[in-house]
Formats: C-alpha cells, structure tokens, sequence
C-alpha cells in the first residue's frame, strides 16, 4: 500500500473527498494536505505543498527507484496543477483522463504525481485511475534512460 499526500484547489475539493476516503479505504496511508473548505484558493499553494512532501520522502531515491510517497493534485481540469507539479525537479506529474494513461505513465515515466480534473474525469473512473495509478509498477531498462534524460 502506497504513502500519498492529497491537495486540491476549491475545483477539486469535492473529488479529493472522495478520493481520501475510498483510497483510505483500500488501505492506502493518505494525507490530506488541504484546503478545508470551498472558498476560493489558488491551485498553485497546494500543488506546491503536495511535492514538497513526495520529495521530502524521496530524498534518496533516484529516478528509477520506486517513489516511497506518491502525491494527488486535483482542480477543476487538472492543468494547472500539473503546470505548477512539473515545474518543481524531480516531480514527475502526470495529468490523466483514463486507466491506460495511469499505467502507462507509471509503467513507463515512473510518475510520482497523479493529477486530475474534477470538472473531467468523474468520481468512478477517477478512482480506478488513482488505483491503478498507485499499483502499477516502473519498468526501467528503456524507459529508466529516457526519464533521466528529462531532468539532464
Ligand atoms: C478554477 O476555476 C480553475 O481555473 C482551476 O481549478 C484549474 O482548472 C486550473 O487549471
């Protein structure tokens, strides 16, 4: 079972309620980093919150080891947040609208943040994306090369 810090701008508050608890649920250890309450936020706060905490975890682990933490980020159409997750090194974000993507970028981009649009994705698939998201292993070999390459 998997480490995650959750967060969400105002957009996404009511698919992270979900998420923390059926993932909660399922046995995973979530973390729910915020916000409380729907008022206006801006997504950034939280994106930023959410990947200091997955790389406070991984801080020795390299690019190919599994993520000792993964994290969430949810707004309204998952853009921002992965804008702002992608823009700090070593996240690895990946915004995904269905289970082939949630496997693939973790079979293969070892993505260590999931993002999602509530406004997009409904609560359901949502949660088989998460799920799959946080089950699925990296590969390597090939693709270990290629996610070095992103950061050198
Ligand atoms: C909020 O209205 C919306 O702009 C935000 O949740 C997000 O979709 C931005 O990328």
């Amino acid at each position: 079972m998997a480490i995650v810090y959750i967060g969400s701008d105002h957009a996404g508050l009511g698919l992270k309620a979900a998420l923390v608890e059926q993932l909660a649920r399922k046995g995973h250890q979530v973390h729910d980093l915020g916000p409380a309450t729907s008022e206006s936020c801006d997504y950034p706060v939280y994106a930023k919150k959410v990947c200091e905490q997955v790389l406070a975890e991984a801080r020795d682990a390299a690019p190919g080891d599994v993520p000792p933490a993964f994290g969430i980020l949810i707004c309204g159409t998952g853009i921002g947040m992965s804008m702002t997750a992608n823009h700090i090194p070593g996240i690895r974000a990946a915004l995904c609208g269905c289970e082939f993507q949630a496997r693939a970028t973790r079979m293969h981009n070892n993505a260590n943040v999931l993002c999602l649009g509530e406004r997009v994705t409904g609560p359901g698939v949502a949660l088989d994306i998460a799920s799959i998201f946080l089950d699925t292993d990296f590969e390597g070999g090939r693709h270990l090369r290629r996610v070095n390459q992103i950061e050198a």
